[in-house]
Order: C-alpha cells, then structure tokens, then sequence
C-alpha cells in the first residue's frame, strides 16, 4: 500500500506541568507551541482536564488565538467542554475517557458501552465544523462502534505497546504491535482516518510510523523529557527524522 504523508501532532500538557509547578506563566505552552511549529510539528495538542492539572482554559483560548497550524483540543465528552469547544472552535477534538485518579489517560473510550450518549456529542461538535476523532483501544469492536458515532477519525491507543516496549519483552511487544496493525487496517477499511498516540519514544516510533494506515502521531511526554537534554525544536526535529525515515523505508 502506499503511504501517505505522516504528521506529528505535538502535546504540550507538559510544558503546562512545569509552568504550574511554580504557579507562574514560565514555561509558556503558547510560546512552546509556536517554537514546535517552526521545528516541523504539523499540529499542536492539548488536553484541557477537569481538574486543570496542566492546560488551562485560557491556554487553549490563546492557543487557538496564536499559532498559525491545527489546534488538537482534547478533551472529555462533558458539557462543559463542549461548552468551550463551541466558544473557540479548534480545528479538532479527541474525545478521550477522563478519571481524576489516573497519572494520565489510561485506556480508549468505551465506545461501545456509550454509543447513545457519544453519537449526538460528536454530532453537535462536528456541527460548529469541529473534526472529531475518538481515542479507542486497538479493539476491532470499539472501532466498530466509533464509526457508528459519525467521528471521521480514530487515535489508537499506543499505551499497551509502549508498555510492553518499556518492560523489554518481545512477545508482548509483538502482540501489543499487531493489534495497532490490524486495528489501523480495519479502521482504514472502514472509512477512518486513523491517527495513533501515548507513551511514543524515539526507542519505540518507527514501528507505529511505519503502518501506512496510520496519518497522525500525536506525541507529548517524551519530546517534552527528551527537550531538558537536546532542546524542544531538537526533540521534534528528531521525531520528525525518525517518522519520515520508518515511513520510507530508511534506517527501518
Ligand atoms: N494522544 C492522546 C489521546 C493522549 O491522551 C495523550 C496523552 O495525553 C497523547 C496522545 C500523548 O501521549 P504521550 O504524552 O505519552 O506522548
């Protein structure tokens, strides 16, 4: 198959974190955001939690005010995001499931469990011209149901393979990689555009990068540790190399 274009969207929630450890506005995700642009990022994301842990409303508001590529506003299907979301009107919105105890989103949507409630949520976001994409788990069936929503994208779930990556156990990582593989054909096959994120490395990328399904990387952590050592546009530009290379075959 051939493959198209891959971008990388950049998730700043962590320069967020490090701003809030001091209460301050350094370091500003908006001046991050800009400098990642200019470095090849293809997108800017950034999840504004219930609870504000890093991005803050006022984040995305300017977010969306001044840099020059898509902003990706992830978010929890609640009204109060919805709310806001219809205020600002990002290029996209990733619905994912949201849990105040957890470290950081730890599984897909339960699409299938939710299907009443979600259908209508991506209807009225796709209504103020938003394109909206469901974080799901690499799962044949949750896939299914997410394009019974009307969501045109899906972003699989990469936590489990990253997981098996960090653990160093090959057939665990091989399990975890097929499952992206098949699900990133089959959504494909239904229609989706397919994107994939979560625990992304420059150790673990080029697998991911290199399933032609897939269009989108959205990729935070990593990049944002990686940046104390290299630099922030070094760390993109490197993601950057190491995506186009996977994807033509280069080094892979
Ligand atoms: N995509 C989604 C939907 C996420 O929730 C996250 C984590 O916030 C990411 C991508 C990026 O994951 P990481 O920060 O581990 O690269």
């Amino acid at each position: 198959m051939k493959k198209p274009p891959l971008r990388l969207g950049v998730n700043i929630d962590h320069i967020a974190t490090i701003r809030n450890a001091r209460g301050d506005d350094h370091p500003d995700p908006v001046r991050a955001a800009n400098l990642v642009a200019s470095a090849g990022a293809d997108s800017i994301t950034a999840h504004l939690r219930e609870d504000r842990r890093h991005i803050r409303d006022n984040d995305i508001r300017r977010l969306k005010e001044e840099i020059d590529i898509p902003l990706n506003f992830e978010m929890a299907a609640t009204a109060e995001m919805l709310m806001l979301a219809s205020e600002i009107r990002p290029h996209a919105c990733c619905l994912v499931p949201e849990n105040r105890n957890e470290r950081t989103t730890e599984g897909g949507l339960d699409v299938a469990g939710q299907h009443n409630f979600l259908a209508p949520f991506v209807r009225e976001l796709t209504d103020f011209g938003v394109r909206v994409s469901l974080f799901v788990d690499p799962d044949q069936g949750q896939i299914e149901k997410a394009k019974l929503t009307g969501a045109p994208v899906i972003e699989i779930h990469t936590g489990a393979y990253y997981e098996a990556c960090a653990a160093t156990q090959p057939d665990r990582i091989e399990k975890e990689f097929k499952l992206i593989q098949e699900a990133a054909q089959f959504a494909a096959e239904l229609g989706l555009e397919v994107h994939a994120g979560h625990g992304l490395t420059f150790h673990n990328v080029q697998p991911v990068a290199a399933i032609p399904q897939i269009v989108e990387l959205n990729i935070g952590h990593f990049l944002v540790g990686e940046a104390v050592f290299m630099g922030l546009a070094e760390s993109v530009k490197e993601m950057k190399r190491l995506m186009a290379d996977a994807r033509t075959g280069a080094h892979y």
